[in-house]
């Protein structure tokens, strides 16, 4: 019998996202964002699973897109921090990959070459985030210059919001207005929406858009928007209780003893940890489902364990469900962003930080997650 910990990831619910990404902005062309090995879902089984659906992905670096290339993923893939050598030119080339370009040592290297076939770039403006990207005054130069090289394919301005989860946003606009005023001197496709503007804001939507998170059904406007609240959760999380220890009322439990019973408590353990990559800053009342109904982390969460509160679940016992996040049994969820706000944290950080000692299953939706 195995440590019955495992992450479950279904695939159909990601189809199902993906195409929801594509409703909210009909006009545009959608990518799939798959880096960071699709947000810990596993990047190859995520993209082979759109792979009849989505018409180009995106990750981070080249290592990630010949993870895609060499399963056999055959559709354009945007490198987008672009390259970070100008050796990897030429396997850009090779293999049709698109690269941003934030700097000029970029189109320096670029222009350096005369690549066979052509790469297309993806210029990226820099409207706000103060991350990666040209300043507005700079651009039209450094598109000019693209523009002018024969290995150099076609061009795309892009540029990355830091507010468009914020649906007020004045910042938003500021930015939005930024990219704006540059696609209209250039003539320029666009690429600009995350998953929150994929969500909400049509007016950022371009040829192409780029939603990451909602792909992975967690939704980055909290259920604020009645497209986000459609989406279902890819991951699940789940283990079992291996033990139970009936504890006196004024005990402590776990490391440090920071959680102290009030009443004489039923602790239940469950076989996941910080080593599996849940976060250690959960603190307690941070929830989780056992056979589907709400407990409470009760202590700090240590290596290979964490400790619940069972007191009002009498019928809970070793071998219970445990969902640490996603699908419960008949039916029930955990919201992974419930989970994030309990440990001060996002979405993103949780989903990515599954370590591979977790073993991913895949199922397609009609199997029940139980
Ligand atoms: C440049 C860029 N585009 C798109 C995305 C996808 O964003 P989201 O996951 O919020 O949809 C990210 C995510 O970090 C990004 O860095």
């Amino acid at each position: 019998m195995a440590r019955p910990l495992h992450v479950m990831i279904d695939l159909d619910a990601l189809r199902h996202n993906y195409r929801l990404a594509c409703a909210c902005a009909p006009l545009s062309q959608t990518l799939a964002v798959v880096k960071a090995n699709a947000y810990g879902h596993g990047a190859l089984a995520c993209a082979q699973a759109l792979a009849d659906v989505a018409p180009a992905f995106a990750v981070a670096s080249i290592e990630e897109a010949m993870v895609l290339r060499e399963g056999g993923i055959t559709q354009p893939i945007v490198l987008l921090e672009g390259f970070f050598d100008a050796s990897e030119l030429e396997v850009i080339s090779r293999e049709g990959l698109w690269t941003a370009v934030h700097s000029h040592w970029q189109v320096e290297a670029l222009c350096a070459r005369h690549l066979d076939p052509p790469v297309p770039v993806w210029v990226k403006l820099d409207s706000g985030m103060h991350r990666l990207g040209f300043e507005e005054q700079g651009i039209d130069a450094v598109w000019q210059r693209l523009q002018a090289h024969s290995g150099v394919g076609e061009l795309h301005l892009m540029t990355h919001f830091a507010t468009a989860d914020m649906l007020d946003s004045a910042y938003f606009k500021r930015q939005l207005a930024s990219v704006m005023a540059v696609r209209e001197r250039l003539d320029a496709p666009v690429c600009l929406a995350n998953s929150p503007a994929t969500l909400v804001w049509p007016e950022a939507h371009g040829q192409w858009n780029r939603p990451g998170i909602m792909l992975y059904g967690a939704d980055p406007l909290e259920g604020n928007n009645d497209m986000s609240r459609r989406l279902r959760p890819v991951m699940t999380l789940q283990s079992e209780i291996i033990a139970v220890r009936e504890v006196a009322s004024g005990e402590r439990i776990g490391y440090g003893g920071r959680f102290v019973t009030s009443r004489p408590s039923r602790i239940g353990v469950v076989a996941c940890g910080y080593g599996d990559g849940y976060d250690r800053h959960a603190v307690d009342g941070t929830p989780v489902l056992v056979d589907g109904l709400r407990a409470k982390v009760a202590g700090k969460v240590s290596m290979d364990m964490m400790t619940v509160d069972l007191t009002d679940l009498p019928q809970a016992d070793i071998g219970s469900t445990v969902t640490l996040w996603g699908n419960g049994p008949n039916g029930t969820t955990l919201d992974v962003n419930e989970v994030a706000v309990y440990c001060d944290t996002i979405s993103y950080t949780l989903l990515t930080g599954i370590l591979p000692r977790v073993p991913r299953r895949y199922y397609d939706g009609h199997h029940d997650p139980q």
